[in-house]
């Protein structure tokens, strides 16, 4: 495989968020041969069965970004200790009608930042029940709880160098478990 999309999903539509900060400061510690692509969330219909044959345009785009990437990346927040209501939206809209969900099969990564001390890690355990739903073959290790504190972003936006060694080699591992199980 020549080159690797990944589509990135971010948990939060914040202008000023940190997840997305996260996302975008991990796009520079991938490899050359890696793209990534944020997604469109914000505008998605709140998801209604009633839809599942007349689809909205933003959902037919999320899914078609989705089936072109060869893996996802989840940046999410927690809110309320759990995954964020754009979140479960999201996933909702791109897993119908039944039988065309966007997601099945494709190798998911999950990771986010939050400003509590145990970080997003109840978030990610619920993702993961779902993701596992979905037939997304999700990294397991390594595990990626980030607690926003002063210089876990430099003045550029790049990953600080407290943190650089561990993230970076979370994206090699990542991208690695794409390349294995995408098809
Ligand atoms: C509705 C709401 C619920 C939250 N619940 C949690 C939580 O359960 N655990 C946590 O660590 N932080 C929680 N937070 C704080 C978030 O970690 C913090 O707002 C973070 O910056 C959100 O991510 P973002 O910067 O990407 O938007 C919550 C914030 C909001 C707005």
């Amino acid at each position: 495989m020549s080159q690797i999309k990944i589509a990135v999903v971010i948990g939060s539509l914040r202008k000023d968020s940190l997840n997305r900060k996260l996302a975008l400061a991990l796009a520079h510690l991938a490899p050359s041969d890696v793209t990534f692509e944020h997604v469109q969330i914000d505008d998605l219909p709140l998801y209604d069965q009633d839809q599942d044959g007349n689809q909205a345009a933003s959902v037919k785009r999320l899914k078609t970004s989705i089936a072109s990437a060869q893996g996802v990346l989840f940046v999410t927040p927690e809110y309320n200790r759990s995954i964020p209501g754009v979140l479960k939206n999201a996933l909702d809209n791109a897993s119908r009608p039944y039988g065309q969900s966007a997601w099945a099969g494709k190798p998911a990564g999950v990771i986010g930042v939050s400003i509590g001390p145990i970080s997003t890690a109840v978030a990610q355990q619920h993702l993961r029940t779902i993701l596992a739903y979905l037939d997304m073959p999700t990294m397991g290790q390594p595990e990626a709880f980030i607690q926003n504190k002063d210089g876990l972003f430099d003045d550029k936006g790049h990953v600080g160098a407290q943190s650089k060694e561990f993230l970076q080699g979370w994206v090699e591992k990542f991208v690695s478990w794409v390349k294995l199980h995408s098809n």
